[in-house]
């Protein structure tokens, strides 16, 4: 293909599964812009349509295949058009099940792991020639030796006020539930110097907020440009002298990498907002143990009371399993005392799956289905209650708000406060993109909503920000 090739053809991407895919998502797309490839929000009459997958549960996985079903038809439809619809899959499945793909789904033309997407435009050529669709399916599903990130093209586009920058991957702690280690590959930490000129890109189109993605996004260690091992406390610092960029986070780290430098940057970087995802999984020492974690509970109550220490306002989210194999009354009441004493903003929880080819999986102790939900729905009965409490607490505040969308109702946006949560207000479109202080009114089950306390901008144009000092709550 040829770099000067005009935009003719129409891509569809859909995204399952975190951020670290629709970060990747992104980047399928702007491996195929330079090809004459336009990103589009319709899947009928794309020419090409890649689902970006998730493997960490089955239902998960599941999905994916009930939507090549429906991509079937549509792909049948298109070829009484007359028209090519060229259908891949990517991302976690595509990782763990290769070939076995195009066997249950011969619709699939191409297959394609989290490491490979940077050969996309190769594999489109591939796909293409194969004769009138029939014939295998292209898959490409190595960890190869070259690094991806030195192949992707520069981003295409700008990804708006609040905007994703991968700096971690895969990871080398097998979990024993887990399947990313074996869908990402082995642990690997980008240079910090590609990703302060990633992170200078995303700031100079608009971005104020930068979250940083990785599996395990504490275990980073990459080079820095003085030729030593960068830490992630030390890439933060570096992070927070550009200029312009306002808040910094990060996701997922893991409770073992919460390192010293990483915990006082938490009291010391202005840029670093007060919200951390930190997952614990469970509150006994007994499950920690036979989950691999590395972890009891009560390191994790040590790790969570110096972040407090270092930054007293920190809010904080978990990953929680319940129901995993061998998981007892006791285990269970543990989890709930931990969650208890620590006390939540928000937490992700789930019913244990069993994953193919992972060490818990064939564990004799399997719970059922139902004391799966029983437990599930007390522990969500509790977070609920504290996410709530949270929001509560909130009311009579005044906190600053990227504005990132426009809400359901005309005249309204939406966007985040420094404790991630979502704050509507009524707001002109002109401060989409804009940090504002808001009087917090409502405080719901999932979102703040309120008043516009200060506008910093005149009414024709947007004012130059403020000097990030001033940007930042105390
Ligand atoms: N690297 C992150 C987690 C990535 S997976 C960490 O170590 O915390 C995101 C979450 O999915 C996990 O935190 C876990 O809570 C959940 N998860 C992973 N495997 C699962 C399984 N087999 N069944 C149920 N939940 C699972
Ligand atoms: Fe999975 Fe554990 Fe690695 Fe997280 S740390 S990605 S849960 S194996
Ligand atoms: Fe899913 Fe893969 Fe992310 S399994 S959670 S898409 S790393």
């Amino acid at each position: 293909m040829n770099k000067t090739v005009p935009v003719s053809k129409k891509l569809h991407v859909k995204t399952y599964g975190c951020q670290m895919n629709v970060y990747d998502s992104a980047r399928m797309a702007d491996v195929m812009a330079p090809h004459g490839y336009a990103s589009s929000d319709r899947v009928d009459d794309a020419d090409l349509v890649i689902l970006n997958t998730c493997h960490i549960r089955e239902k998960a996985t599941e999905k994916v295949y009930s939507e090549l079903g429906r991509l079937r038809l549509m792909k049948e439809e298109a070829a009484r058009q007359g028209r090519r619809m060229l259908i891949a899959v990517a991302g976690c499945v595509a990782q763990a099940e290769g070939e076995e793909i195009v066997r249950r789904a011969p619709v699939v033309d191409m297959v394609f792991g989290p490491q490979t997407y940077h050969r996309l435009p190769e594999l489109v050529i591939r796909a293409l020639g194969r004769d009138g669709g029939r014939g295998a399916g292209v898959v490409d599903t190595e960890f190869p030796a070259e690094d991806k990130f030195d192949h992707l093209p520069e981003e295409s586009q700008g990804q708006g006020p609040a905007a994703f920058l991968s700096i971690q991957e895969g990871c080398d702690k097998f979990c024993t539930f887990c399947v990313v280690p074996y869908t990402r590959g082995a642990e690997f930490s980008r240079p910090a110097t590609a990703i302060l000129q990633e992170a200078r890109r995303l700031v100079a189109s608009g971005t104020l907020e930068i979250t940083l993605l990785g599996q395990n996004v504490n275990a980073y260690h990459g080079a820095g440009p003085d030729g030593r091992d960068w830490g992630l406390g030390r890439l933060i610092r570096a992070l927070a002298e550009i200029d312009g960029l306002a808040r910094i986070r990060y996701t997922t780290s893991h409770p073992r990498d919460m390192d010293d430098d990483l915990i006082a940057a938490h009291g010391e970087v202005p840029a670093l907002m007060p919200y951390l995802h930190l997952p614990v999984q469970s509150g006994s020492d007994r499950v920690l143990d036979t989950m691999n974690r590395g972890h009891t509970a009560a390191d994790y109550r040590r790790i969570v009371d110096r972040l407090r220490a270092a930054r007293p306002d920190l809010a904080l989210s978990s990953d929680f399993i319940v129901g995993f194999p061998g998981e007892g009354d006791r285990d269970f009441a543990d989890t709930l005392k931990l969650v208890r004493e620590i006390g939540y903003a928000q937490a992700y929880s789930f019913k244990y799956s069993a994953r193919p080819g992972t060490p818990a999986a064939s564990v004799a102790d399997q719970l059922s289905e139902a004391a799966k939900s029983d437990r599930l729905e007390a522990l969500q009965q509790l977070l609920n209650a504290q996410q709530r409490a949270f929001n509560e607490a909130a009311v009579g505040s005044v906190q600053p708000v990227l504005f990132e969308r426009r809400g359901n109702r005309p005249g309204q946006l939406v966007g985040r406060g420094p404790w991630m949560q979502s704050v509507h207000a009524e707001a002109p479109d002109r401060l989409l993109g804009v940090q504002v202080d808001v009087a917090i009114a409502l405080g719901g089950a999932n979102s703040l909503s309120g008043r516009i306390v200060t506008v910093d901008v005149d009414p024709v144009t947007p004012s130059p920000l403020p000097p990030p000092a001033e940007r930042v709550p105390a």
